[in-house]
């Protein structure tokens, strides 16, 4: 039954994308995962920052959000690699940073979904 609404949830943004299939689990995954406090929508910042064009980008650099201190001098720029540790455990990444509570998503497959659904988060 979660999976039903979740999917319904779903539904609007996958036609708006034209969406794969990869595309769609990463969506489903990203939903499951982040969506109650991120959206990928351009300045749309919500409990977190927007996602939109966070690959490639600094941390705690896009405008419009109180970043932690932890998070703004981190020197962390997103790519794969630090994508992966950061979603997997926030706190081994970058030490005192403000994404509470969120504990973590422990599949390595799953973030892999997460982060190539981020990678087409832009314009
Ligand atoms: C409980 C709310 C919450 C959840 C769930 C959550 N986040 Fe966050 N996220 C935040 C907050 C708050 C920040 C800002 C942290 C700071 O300033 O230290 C943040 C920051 C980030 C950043 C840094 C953005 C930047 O511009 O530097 C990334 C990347 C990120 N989150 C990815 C994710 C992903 C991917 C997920 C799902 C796997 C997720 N978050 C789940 C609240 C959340």
């Amino acid at each position: 039954m979660r999976r039903l609404a979740i999917g319904l949830l779903a539904l609007p943004f996958a036609f708006a994308h034209a969406a794969s299939a990869a595309d769609e689990a990463g969506q489903e995954a990203f939903n499951n995962h982040c969506r109650t406090c991120h959206s990928w929508k351009q300045g749309d910042n919500r409990l977190g920052p927007s996602l939109h064009g966070v690959f490639g980008r600094k941390a705690g650099s896009a405008e419009g959000f109180g970043f932690s201190e932890a998070l703004k001098k981190s020197g962390v720029t997103w790519d794969e690699g630090s994508l992966d540790k950061f979603i997997a455990n926030p706190d081994g990444l970058i030490p005192n940073n403000n994404m509470k509570p969120f504990t973590g998503v422990a599949d390595a497959g799953t973030r892999k979904q997460i982060i190539d659904f981020l990678k087409t988060a832009k314009d």
